[in-house]
């Protein structure tokens, strides 16, 4: 049975195989998220009345004091009767991009570094997101679903562009790096995520600093050229981490953007092989040997969750301001044995 749900005055119905973000944000109200798999803690809001269900909230996300202070995430959580909700911050109950599903068609499959391919995704219809999100794409043959960032501007909203890195025995990968073909269909649904371009009317055309570990480049990509072709004068540095050259890719997809931008440039780092041409070790302490003050700039962080987290460190310890700090974690949808680092390498 569906139950209505509301936040600062906007009601909502959520019907019983929905959670309360899926709800809230098929009707374009904006609620925060991040992963949507109950692993970031990203959604977590304040019940006021009512009754939620947490359904597969883990409780590493959400503790059983949280839960008993009327807390509750939002990605997993169902209303069981008519509920109220409250989030932190100024932005209640905006308005975004309508989460959608669409059916797409492969339309390119192409290996572009070691275990890391392109997948391009043909839509029938466009799809309005803001650069920088991700869109949820159904495995073909299993009932699982499996996030992944658009590397896209908001403008390429006809073809998706994915970059996906190879888990070995991945249910996605699996697929990805198995039978997928061009022809396939695939169902989607996007899109989702707060790691994203601000809306242009709040673009101040501050400096940037962007930190991508392997395809957590993917996002950066949509980010820097949107920020970019707004202020072409902005300075925007980018370090881009991965293990080895051969783990490289698009690096002339950034040498364009250099050549076209006098303010843009990037920085190549390998943490496990000296290479002319390439920093060694890893991106956040390249950044930090490189740049003496960061105040005033925006960071934007994306890959493995300890290269993100060594990111907004190495942030702060060059006087970024919290609030300017963006970031996105390839969380694994799955628990993990241990936190191998496909995305890009710890810092040491
Ligand atoms: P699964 O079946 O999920 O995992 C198989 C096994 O490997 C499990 O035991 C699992 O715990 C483990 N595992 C999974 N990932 C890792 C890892 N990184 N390190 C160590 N062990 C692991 N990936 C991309 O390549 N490109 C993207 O653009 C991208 N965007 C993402 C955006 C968001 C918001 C999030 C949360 C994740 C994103 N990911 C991205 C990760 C992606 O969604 C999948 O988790 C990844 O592709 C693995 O899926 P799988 O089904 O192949 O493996
Ligand atoms: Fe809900 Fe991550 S825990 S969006």
């Amino acid at each position: 049975m569906s139950a209505a749900i509301s936040v600062s005055g906007r009601r909502v119905e959520c019907a019983e195989d929905q959670s309360i973000l899926e709800a809230f944000l098929r009707a374009g109200v904006w609620m925060p998220n991040s992963c949507n798999q109950g692993t970031c803690g990203t959604c977590k809001l304040q019940v006021l009345c009512g009754e939620v269900d947490h359904r597969d909230s883990p409780l590493e996300t959400l503790t059983a004091d949280e839960r008993a202070s009327g807390l509750a995430l939002a990605c997993q959580a169902r209303p069981l009767v008519e509920t109220e909700v409250a989030l932190h911050g100024s932005e209640m109950g905006r308005t975004t991009h309508v989460l959608r599903d669409l059916t797409a068609t492969v339309v390119g499959v192409e290996d572009i570094a070691r275990d890391t391919r392109r997948i391009l995704l043909g839509l029938e219809e466009p799809l309005a997101f803001s650069a920088g999100q991700y869109v949820e794409l159904l495995v073909p043959g299993t009932a699982e679903r499996r996030p992944y960032s658009l590397a896209n501007t908001a403008e390429e909203d006809k073809v998706l562009e994915l970059h996906v890195r190879r888990v070995p025995g991945g249910v996605a990968s699996e697929w990805l790096f198995g039978p997928v073909a061009v022809g396939d269909r695939v169902e989607v649904c996007g899109p989702l995520g707060d790691f994203h371009v601000p809306d242009a009317d709040d673009d101040e055309g501050e400096p940037m600093v962007l930190i991508g570990g392997g395809t957590g480049l993917a996002p950066l990509l949509g980010i820097a050229r949107t920020a970019l072709a707004r202020h072409p004068d902005r300075t925007a540095v980018l370090y881009y981490g991965v293990r080895t050259e051969a783990d490289l890719y698009d690096t002339d997809r950034l040498a364009e953007l250099a050549e076209r931008y006098r303010g843009f440039s990037f920085v190549t780092v390998l943490s496990r092989e000296t290479r002319p041409g390439h920093r060694g070790g890893y991106a956040p302490d390249a950044f930090v040997e490189d740049i003496a003050s960061a105040r005033g700039w925006s960071g934007w962080l994306c890959g493995s969750p300890a290269l993100v987290e060594a990111g907004v460190k190495a942030f702060k310890r060059r006087r970024m301001a919290p609030r300017l700090i963006h970031r996105e974690k390839f969380e694994p949808a799955t628990p993990r044995p241990a936190l191998a680092e496909i995305y890009q390498e710890p810092p040491g």
